[in-house]
């Protein structure tokens, strides 16, 4: 089989390349190792930036989107057990968007395969090769037959687990890494939102809560707890009383409860591996950088990466020219920086470290209320929560 841009993963990133590339008259295959039903049902975060949903309306991906979707003018937050608002529409005239990624990703597959690209799931990539060449190749194994895929150009979205960025030599990568001493429990459940908007809660003697939502019906949210921590040990009603105490009481927030549908552990981490290119191979999404989830980024992250990408191919077939290939490692690198450092940001910033002295705490507690508390640092932090420009 060939194709003209073989794509390893079907997450957000390979997705919404594919997408991309189909709308530009360029071929291309997507492999995914996974089945359809799994990758449809995978829970991850759900907040998606204007320029995601901008790219998501140009590319024809938004008809179920607006109609589920939750929009948020403002963010809620607690800390030092006072509540701040922060207005984003009325600082900076942009606002965020809830809708889960499995059910972006449902979206994109659904468009995808009625538009005729194909998708194999249950297609493992095994090896990639001819990197330095024009005709490299990606081995998989689809149905027990081990086939292989040509290609013009690889893209690598295959997220952090993934084969592609081992793919390139350990002497030209460059690692970056911070791992925390913590990780979030997330639960969905069937209990309305506590409030309508997202509530970031930073209890001083317990640690961070998070209260997002999926609908009107189902509620999100998550607790800072040990990093590999098992779920096992957290109850219904113990994840409840914890998610009560660290709200604490306040006019008007009263908790929503209900029955737990699903609960989950994720250690937290930032990491950025450079170069993102490496002859004919691109790095997309998570493949090239995990962020912790303070503030959702990485679904934002996955899709701005291949807008540069895709823009670098369609270039490309259309002209020969190949100044965007050179410039992709930079220019995604650029936002991918500016979103790790507002990640590890809000994540220092709102959780608790286990090995913390009283004076850290008591900074964390006045660096919070400076930038609540002033116009021009709410105006900081909107700025980056609703998200960087696409292409920076
Ligand atoms: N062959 C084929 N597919 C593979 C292989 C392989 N060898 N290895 C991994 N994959 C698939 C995974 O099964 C997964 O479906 O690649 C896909 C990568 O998708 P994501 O992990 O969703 O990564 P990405 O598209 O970059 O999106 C980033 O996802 O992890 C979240 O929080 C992260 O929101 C961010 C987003
Ligand atoms: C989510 O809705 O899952 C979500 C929202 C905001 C975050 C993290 C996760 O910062």
């Amino acid at each position: 089989m060939h194709a003209q841009v073989g794509i390893i993963g079907a997450g957000p990133a390979g997705l919404m390349l594919a997408r991309l590339l189909q709308l530009n008259g360029i071929s291309c295959v997507v492999l995914e190792s996974r089945s359809q039903a799994y990758v449809e049902s995978r829970v991850r975060a759900g907040l998606l930036e204007q320029g995601s949903v901008d790219l998501m309306t140009q590319t024809g991906l938004d008809a179920r989107m607006r109609r589920e979707w939750m929009v948020h003018d403002g963010t809620e937050y607690i800390a030092g057990g006072q509540r701040a608002h922060v207005d984003m529409w009325d600082l900076i005239q942009r606002r965020i968007y809830i809708y889960g990624q499995q059910e972006v990703v449902k979206d994109m597959i659904a468009v995808n395969t009625a538009a005729g690209v194909p998708v194999l799931f249950e297609a493992e990539a095994r090896e990639i090769g001819g990197l330095d060449t024009d005709r490299p190749w990606i081995r998989y194994l689809h149905r027990g037959m081990e086939q292989t895929l040509t290609c013009d150009f690889i893209a690598g979205c295959d997220g952090f687990h993934g084969i592609a960025r081992p793919a390139i030599p350990d002497a030209i990568r460059r690692d970056y890494v911070r791992d925390y001493p913590f990780g979030w429990l997330g639960i969905l459940a069937d209990a309305p939102p506590t409030l309508p908007e997202l509530i970031y809660c930073q209890n001083e003697e317990r640690g961070f809560a998070l209260f997002t939502m999926r609908s009107p019906k189902v509620s999100r949210c998550y607790l800072q707890v040990p990093p590999y921590e098992d779920e096992a040990n957290w109850s219904d009603d113990r994840i409840w009383h914890e998610l009560s105490l660290r709200l604490g009481k306040h006019e008007g927030i009263a908790l929503s409860t209900g029955t737990i549908t699903q609960k989950s552990v994720t250690p937290m981490r930032s990491f950025v591996s450079e170069p993102m290119r490496h002859g004919r191979l691109f790095l997309a999404g998570d493949a090239a950088h995990i962020v912790p989830p303070t503030g959702a980024k990485g679904m934002n992250l996955a899709i701005s990466d291949v807008y540069v990408l895709s823009r670098a191919l369609t270039e490309f077939y259309k002209t020969g020219a190949t100044t965007r290939f050179d410039s992709y490692t930079g220019t995604c690198l650029r936002r991918v920086w500016g979103a790790q450092h507002f990640s590890w940001w809000m994540t220092s910033m709102m959780h608790n470290l286990p090995d913390e002295s009283a004076f850290d705490r008591k900074r964390q507690l006045a660096e919070l209320r400076a930038v609540l508390g002033s116009r021009a640092g709410r105006t900081f932090l909107a700025e980056n929560y609703a998200g960087l420009p696409l292409e920076m």
